[in-house]
């Protein structure tokens, strides 16, 4: 049996579909000078051009219908008010809590959870306050220079990409600095570069058991001791953010170095929390507010905007239109913004972990196709890669552009070269060229008729191809928090409409489960006789290797 409580929306959909599918962009436009007004919509500062989508008013309406019938809105509801709507985690969703600064209470089981957070942000004030000032000192009386983030996942990701968004705001002199991998290269490379004496670890793990967090700790609280340092120096070197206080204890940092946050805060939607402490190291505790406001605008507008005009839920309808109705398997994510560089990284965590599921609430399979593979470069850098395949090639590539008015460098001419690039790709993917564009182009270069004819199917381009455009003045930390709420709640969106829990995350636990027996064979165990030929010889080649 399959899940889809919504058939007759999904099946008015698919009729619907064969009237969208021989329509051109180009035609539409053609049709329609009010296309732009008609279809695209804002938040503050934020606007979104959807009007390059392979969309009509109609299939607008009809999308609408399906979020209507997905009960859509009742589900908004449960998540802001606290239900413990991750289900099979038995627990509430609340990251929109972490960046409530109103005086609106919000409960999980009728207790106020707003206390405790406005709690962990002043501590985080006074600690960022006194790392800043140089209060804070080394073991051996020096300022802190160097703050070294351990943490994998959502409590890497998040924290380093908006990080690298907002270098502009960064603190001079206080470096900070990203090890996640469990490659001992990660680590080794991070610390040739520091002074055991001058470099803050902050330990970022929810659960304070991941293998990679904890042995790159290891490592860094080794390396620490190797300088000559005596163990009382771990508690000026070492603090952590997590929500296992025990572990936190038995790693040997002392307690009143944690950050604590809450079951209620997924990994990947956590660096709002104290996860967010190398953010607020690195570009202080005013700008790391501003981020959360930033994303409470965007929870606000999300909570009371109607469907219509919701951008989360806009995103979200024509992705889902493409994933399940065009079957596009992937989705471009192109920042014209150099800052936004890991944004798409963030972005396929967000995104893939939360919908790559094919099993539905109630444990039954999904019947449409989910979350899409999310990949992307900043352009133009793109456009020197990839981009070829998306006006060319069989596949069909829905892209979301970001594109920042105005540069924050002075370098305004290339900040127009920046701008022209990516409107012109998105003009390009929407109208293509025809054959007849194409010939007379040829002709005007003064080609020969045979070698015209030779070339032409090779300059075509069919266009037609969707994009969105996001567009923001320039890149604040407010409207990048904006920005990256607009994503959480796309997927939140998508992940109702599929029928899944977007919060839970079963399946990276079958690899890690798996890599404990290997681990133990590689470090001498007796080999499992019950392996697979490939596996077995793998794992004999690399004892081999490493004795
Ligand atoms: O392996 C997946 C995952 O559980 C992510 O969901 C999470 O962000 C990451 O690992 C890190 O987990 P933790 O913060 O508990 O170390």
């Amino acid at each position: 049996m399959t899940e889809s409580p919504q058939i007759e929306a999904w099946s008015r959909l698919r009729r619907h579909l064969e009237q969208v599918r021989p329509l051109h962009l180009r035609d539409l436009f053609a049709d329609d000078p009010q296309r732009f007004e008609r279809f695209s919509a804002r938040c503050g500062d934020i606007l979104l051009d959807y009007s390059k989508n392979r969309i009509t008013s109609e299939t607008l309406r009809l999308l609408l219908e399906l979020a209507k019938e997905s009960n859509l809105s009742d589900w908004i509801e449960r998540m802001f008010r606290g239900e413990r709507i991750n289900s099979s985690e038995k627990r509430a969703v609340l990251h929109t809590a972490l960046r409530n600064s109103s005086d609106r209470p919000v409960e999980v089981d009728g207790q106020d959870v707003m206390p405790e957070i406005r709690g962990v942000l002043e501590r985080m004030e006074t600690f960022v306050r006194c790392v800043r000032d140089g209060e804070w000192k080394g073991h051996g009386g020096d300022p802190i220079r160097d703050v070294v983030n351990i943490g994998i996942g959502g409590s890497d990701l998040g924290p380093m990409m908006v990080c690298e968004a907002l270098k502009p705001y960064a603190a001079q002199g206080l470096d900070v600095h990203f090890v996640s991998n469990v490659d001992g290269s990660h680590i080794a490379e991070a610390l040739r570069r520091i002074r055991p004496e001058t470099t803050l670890f902050v330990i970022s793990s929810k659960s304070f058991s991941t293998q990679e967090t904890l042995a790159n700790a290891a490592t860094a609280r080794q390396w620490l001791l190797d300088s000559g340092a005596g163990r009382e120096a771990i508690a000026r070197h070492f603090v952590a953010v997590s929500t296992n206080r025990q572990a936190v204890q038995e790693f040997g940092i002392d307690p009143r170095n944690m950050f604590g946050f809450w079951d209620w805060v997924g990994g990947r939607f956590s660096l709002w929390s104290a996860i967010g402490l190398s953010i607020a190291l690195a570009v202080g505790m005013e700008r790391f507010r501003e981020l959360l406001r930033g994303a409470e605008i965007m929870d606000e507008h999300f909570r009371r905007t109607l469907l219509p005009d919701n951008l989360p839920v806009i995103l979200a309808l024509i992705g889902l239109w493409y994933a399940d109705f065009f079957r596009a398997e992937t989705h471009a994510v192109l920042p014209y913004d150099q800052y936004l560089h890991r944004f798409p990284a963030f972005l396929q965590q967000l995104d893939m972990e939360s919908n790559g599921k094919s099993v539905g609430r109630e444990g039954r399979p999904v019947a449409e196709p989910t979350g899409p593979i999310v990949w992307g470069e900043p352009g133009t850098n793109g456009q020197h890669a990839f981009f070829q395949m998306i006006h060319q090639g069989r596949k069909l590539i829905p892209c979301d552009f970001l594109l920042p008015l105005r540069g924050r460098h002075g370098l305004d001419e290339q900040h127009r070269m920046l701008s022209a690039n990516c409107i012109a790709q998105s003009e390009a993917l929407m109208r293509g060229k025809s054959a007849a564009e194409a010939r007379e182009e040829l002709q005007s270069q003064g080609l020969g008729a045979e070698e015209l004819e030779e070339l032409l199917p090779h300059k075509i381009f069919p266009g037609n191809r969707p994009s969105n455009t996001i567009v923001y003045p320039r890149l604040t930390p407010q409207t990048l928090g904006s920005l990256i709420a607009l994503y959480e709640h796309k997927v939140f969106v998508q992940g109702v409409l599929w029928g899944i829990n977007s919060f839970d995350q079963w399946g990276v636990e079958l690899g890690k489960q798996l890599a404990k027996g290997i681990l133990g064979e590689l470090r001498g165990a007796a080999p499992s006789g019950s392996r697979d030929c490939s596996t077995a010889a793998l794992i004999r080649l690399s004892r081999q290797a490493q004795g």
